[in-house]
């Protein structure tokens, strides 16, 4: 089953709400190339959806620093520990392992829980520092904006 994507997701902060939308859609995928048994789209979707989601999490550090969130620690390693699962995940594929259904299930469960509830805690930080009316930029615009921005500014440097 797909995951839809569900308001309560909403941190709030849109340039984060797309982010975390578009992990969705990765873990969406995953799920469409096991289903069409495409070992090479699986190999392709994993890898991209680690890729990515290492820069989000670098993006949202960053975010917190800058907002000085004060769980900002426990968060990171959070993430941390999120990447070595993931990369455990991996190496148990390399040697031949089959995955893919542990894997997926293990994503959709971790990033649903961890944005409903981590992210949204630290949203709130952000959102104050910020404003609500500069959370409120999706990426397009924040990047039309100018450079010095809070959020655009640290757009450029985890996504181009
Ligand atoms: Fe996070």
């Amino acid at each position: 089953m797909p995951i839809i994507w569900e308001s309560k997701l909403d941190t709030g902060i849109d340039v984060i709400d797309s982010q975390h939308r578009r992990i969705v859609d990765y873990i969406n995928d995953l799920e469409i190339a096991k289903m069409k048994g495409d070992k090479a789209m699986v190999t392709d979707v994993i890898e991209q959806l680690i890729d990515y989601t290492q820069s989000h999490f670098g993006f949202e550090e960053s975010m917190m620093e800058e907002a000085g969130y004060k769980f900002i620690k426990p968060h990171k390693k959070v993430h941390e520990l999120f990447i070595k699962r993931v990369t455990e995940f991996t190496m148990r594929a390399a040697k031949g392992e089959d995955i893919v259904d542990e894997l997926h299930s293990m994503l959709a469960k971790w990033l649903l829980n961890h944005i409903a509830n981590e992210d949204r805690d630290y949203a709130d930080s952000v959102k104050q520092m910020v404003g609500p009316a500069a959370a409120h930029h999706d990426v397009v615009t924040a990047k039309a904006e100018a450079r010095s921005g809070f959020i655009s500014g640290l757009l450029g440097r985890f996504f181009r």
